[in-house]
């Protein structure tokens, strides 16, 4: 068996690779909540972390054999992959456990998806396969997300001595919803997760949804337990970050694009069709018509970064974002003013900047697991931000205090929040930043990891 005591697997890994025009390979740091709640982990840890390769530059990179010591790629066929990853995971999962379904036409469980789930499991297989081959006698392996939920069963049959935790960063579908899924599916997925010995979520709701699905169809949790680990963010990395150069010239270029003098609705997202940036948008237009006194004052600055661009309904959403924009600045813009700040290109440095200037926050996601960017923002705010915050936001859970909460769906409802967040007292409003920042750092990444670790170890074997 292989040396490592720890170790972790998901799809996408910290780093990818690009290839540039002169052949040279060029790493970038990987993105969304998943990696930067691991990323605090860090090499020296001793972990081996287990991931896919992506794209062409990821899969050149594993043909070169260049890589990060502790980060192992696995070049998994790119269709095989495609499937499991564009077809199962970010199509059929991803839309049960966010119910982000139409239900009157989809999902179609026809001949298609089966040949994907074929793909699925073999992707899963393959995960299940390089961790038995890499973990030491008794090591503690963590699984995670929803990609990966085939993993814990079919490890647990390879490497009966490993400690197996599975962890999920995704809301969970109840279980009306859940039984949308052909039966024997999900049995499998239910089953497959219930391989390992301790199963963790980011908020109660979702821990008590799985259960609830447990328990209708697959016989209750046997011998599994399930924790819930609200990851938090990563305060010192974030405070140092958002005070380099490179930040402090974007927020230069962003003050200027805003205005001087005036207000900044600022909502950072990968434009995901659960993060409801279109409602936000239309909210916005809602706050100008319902309070003609905030034109030219106020500015919504919506960073909408590409994400999952293989699928046709991310790509349509994404244009759809940009279409609403448009027509709101075309409506209401005037030669000085730029009502809508619409930027789609993917810039770390330029959301901190957004970060340290903006009045308010808007956070109204119609379901999400956690939502790191609502605990980001308090945290890096340079004068305080008020927070209009999804209910359906697993952070509404730790934050619901001193965020102003909405409803995702009432766009009069959220224009209302805006509202109050935009007249909001400048020192309620710091306060309330003041007290977001303390809970949103409750349980920071490298917290929130060694607690799972040291829970799996303690557990007696199941
Ligand atoms: C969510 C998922 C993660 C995923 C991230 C970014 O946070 O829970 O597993 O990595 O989205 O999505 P992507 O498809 O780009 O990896």
């Amino acid at each position: 068996y292989g040396p490592a005591q720890v170790l972790v697997a998901s799809n996408r890994g910290p780093v990818s690779y690009e290839v540039r025009d002169d052949g040279s390979l060029h790493a970038k740091r990987g993105g969304g909540g998943l990696v930067s709640g691991l990323s605090a982990i860090g090499p020296d840890a001793g972990a081996l972390w287990v991931c896919s390769a992506l794209g062409d530059g990821d899969r050149e990179a594993v043909r070169r054999g260049v890589g990060e010591a502790g980060v192992r790629m696995l070049d998994i066929p790119a269709d095989v992959h495609a499937d499991a990853y564009n077809g199962i995971a970010n199509s059929v999962l991803w839309f049960v456990h966010h119910m982000l379904y139409q239900t009157p036409v989809e999902p179609v469980f026809d001949a298609e998806f089966r040949r994907q789930w074929a793909s699925y499991e073999a992707y899963n297989r393959a995960f299940a396969e390089a961790l038995a081959q890499e973990a030491a006698e008794g090591a503690a392996v963590l699984v995670q997300d929803y990609h990966l939920t085939l993993v814990p069963g079919m490890l647990r049959e390879l490497r009966p001595d490993v400690r197996i935790g599975h962890f999920s960063h995704t809301p969970w579908a109840p279980p009306e919803y859940f039984r949308m899924l052909p039966d024997d599916v999900a049995g499998q997925v239910l089953r497959g997760m219930l391989g390992a010995d301790r199963l963790g979520f980011l908020t109660h709701r979702w821990a008590d949804a799985f259960t609830a699905c447990c328990e209708a169809f697959a016989g209750g949790l046997g011998d599994t337990r399930v924790g819930v680990h609200g990851l938090g963010a990563d305060a010192d990395f974030l405070r140092k970050r958002s005070h380099e150069a490179d930040v402090e010239e974007r927020m230069v270029a962003l003050r200027a694009e805003i205005g001087e003098g005036r207000k900044a609705i600022v909502r950072v997202d990968r434009t995901e069709l659960s993060k409801n940036i279109v409602r936000g948008l239309l909210a916005y237009r809602q706050l100008l018509d319902d309070h003609p006194e905030w034109r030219k004052r106020v500015v919504h600055v919506a960073f909408a970064y590409p994400s999952r661009q293989d699928l046709t309904v991310y790509r349509d959403y994404t244009a759809e974002v940009r279409r609403v924009a448009e027509e709101i600045n075309e409506r209401y813009g005037t030669p000085g003013w730029t009502p809508v700040v619409l930027h789609v290109k993917d810039d770390f440095a330029r959301s901190l900047a957004a970060y340290r200037l903006a009045d308010v926050a808007l956070v109204n996601p119609i379901r999400d697991g956690m939502n790191l960017v609502a605990k980001e923002v308090p945290l890096v705010s340079d004068e305080g931000c008020a927070l209009v915050l999804s209910r359906e936001a697993g952070a509404y859970e730790e934050l619901h205090e001193d965020a102003i909460g909405v409803n995702p769906y009432d766009i009069g409802g959220t224009a209302d929040a805006l509202y109050e967040a935009l007249t909001m007292r400048p020192g309620e409003r710091a306060e309330r930043t003041k007290r977001l920042a303390a809970s949103a750092t409750a349980l920071p990444p490298a917290q929130w990891f060694l607690d799972q670790l040291n829970a799996l170890r303690e557990q007696p074997a199941a």
